[in-house]
């Protein structure tokens, strides 16, 4: 039976990304209705972006160094990435750092960055699309250190640091696809920001395609897209350091209904989003720590989901074997494994090689049968999972990550060598 077709699997990730949120009453909410409401409206919390950057100095402290970090999608006045990194340009030892805001973006104007903004009968005309560029902090104020306040005074001396951005034929002022903003994106280095969910896709392609160093938050869900799979796979693109099983608290509009928490120093709502993560392809440390596992026979005989089975579920149409957590991968199986795709945050590319997912295979090489009619009537789910054949019937997992020990490796845990 023939696969999706490109167009089919769209369709079915649009249907995904509309489904409802089940737990909105608890504050969480599913990026999908972001989508949904084509709302993009999620801000993202300054401990969040310190503790992420974080991660990737304690790696390699001259990450940022001598580097043009670019924040687009990004209301400057408004913006946390901004304020971090204007924050802690010298720290970081930035050559520059631009970010750019959006002419339809629903909050810009609102920052209390530039508070000239709200002076007087407050009626003056707010900021949309602009460009701020920072080539330096120095201490303006003269208090002794060079900090967010001398930012603050430095864009107010100089108007020239902030450049209205032009919308062009196709796209609005500060629109990530114009020409203003590709020209910004071509001097850039890094570009770190939390773009908008509805336009992943392009968004990440575009900073492939122009070679550039990224760290930017993105939906979960994401991962299984076929531009984004592939670029993991290829060991070109990887989870950042947050662990992306734990969500992300975002601010959102002090219109939104369903929140978690009041942050009792901003006054703004955040709310939880479970399923969203960093995407980055600059390294860190964690993904140079080796999983440490137990051999096949400690697994079937420790292991709570293996206890009491003789050997672990064989897929009937891949030639693997399925492995339900990344904890029950055994150390000494040299053949193809299926594991959830959570594995991902756990994942050593010098000790895993990533063949491919059940979800869109196909090139894995380890796929082993395509499924008709005659087999079941709902042979065209069979053939997008790993199935595991229980007598006449089938079992379906969720998408399976195919991956493969490299073997330069072999740490094992709990057994003498
Ligand atoms: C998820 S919000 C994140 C904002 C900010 N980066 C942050 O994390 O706080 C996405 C932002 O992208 C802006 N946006 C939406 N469509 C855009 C586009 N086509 N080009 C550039 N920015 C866009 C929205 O206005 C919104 O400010």
């Amino acid at each position: 039976m023939a696969k999706l077709t490109e167009q089919e699997q769209q369709a079915r990730d649009a249907k995904q990304d509309m489904s409802p949120t089940p737990s909105l009453a608890s504050g969480n909410v599913g990026l999908s209705n972001a989508k949904k409401a084509k709302q993009d409206e999620f801000y993202t919390q300054y401990v969040d972006i310190q503790k992420e950057v974080e991660a990737y100095l304690e790696y390699d402290p001259k990450t940022f160094r001598g580097k043009v970090v670019y924040c687009n999608c990004d209301d400057p006045f408004e913006s946390n990435f901004f304020k971090y990194f204007a924050a802690n340009f010298n720290k970081l030892a930035l050559k520059k750092l631009i970010a750019t805001s959006y002419d339809g973006s629903p909050i810009a104007g609102q920052g209390t960055l530039f508070p000239e903004y709200n002076e007087g009968n407050g009626k003056r005309q707010k900021p949309k699309a602009l460009a701020v560029i920072l080539d330096h902090v120095k201490d303006e104020d003269g208090d002794g250190a060079a900090n967010i306040d001398d930012v603050k005074l430095f864009l107010k001396r100089n108007k020239a640091a902030r450049t209205a951005l032009k919308a062009d034929d196709r796209y609005p002022g500060g629109d990530f696809r114009s020409a203003d903003c590709i020209a910004l994106l071509k001097q850039a280095d890094i570009v770190v920001t939390n773009p908008p969910f509805s336009l992943f896709r392009e968004y990440i392609t575009q900073l492939v395609e122009h070679g550039k160093k990224l760290l930017i938050i993105g939906n979960t869900n994401s991962i299984t897209y076929k531009e984004i799979f592939r670029l993991i796979k290829d060991n070109r693109l990887w989870l950042g350091c947050t662990n992306f099983n734990v969500g992300m608290f975002f601010e959102v509009p002090a219109h939104w209904q369903h929140f978690h928490h009041i942050n009792q120093e901003t006054g703004r709502k955040i709310a939880r989003v479970a399923s969203s993560c960093w995407y980055t392809n600059l390294d860190h440390g964690r993904r140079h720590q080796p999983l440490m596992l137990m051999t096949m026979a400690e697994n079937l005989k420790f292991s709570k989901n293996l206890r009491g089975n003789a050997a672990y579920d064989r897929y009937d149409n891949y030639d693997a074997i399925e492995v339900g957590t990344y904890k029950e991968i055994p150390s000494d199986y040299d053949g193809v494994m299926g594991v959830p795709v959570t594995f991902l945050d756990k994942h050593n590319p010098d000790q895993f090689e990533i063949l491919g997912i059940t979800d869109r295979d196909n090139n894995s090489g380890v796929k082993t049968k395509e499924y008709s009619e005659a087999d079941a009537p709902n042979f065209g789910d069979l053939n997008r999972r790993g199935v595991i054949r229980v007598g006449n019937d089938y079992k379906t997992t969720y998408a399976r990550l195919l991956i493969r020990h490299r073997r330069r490796t072999r740490p094992t845990r709990g057994t003498k060598k």
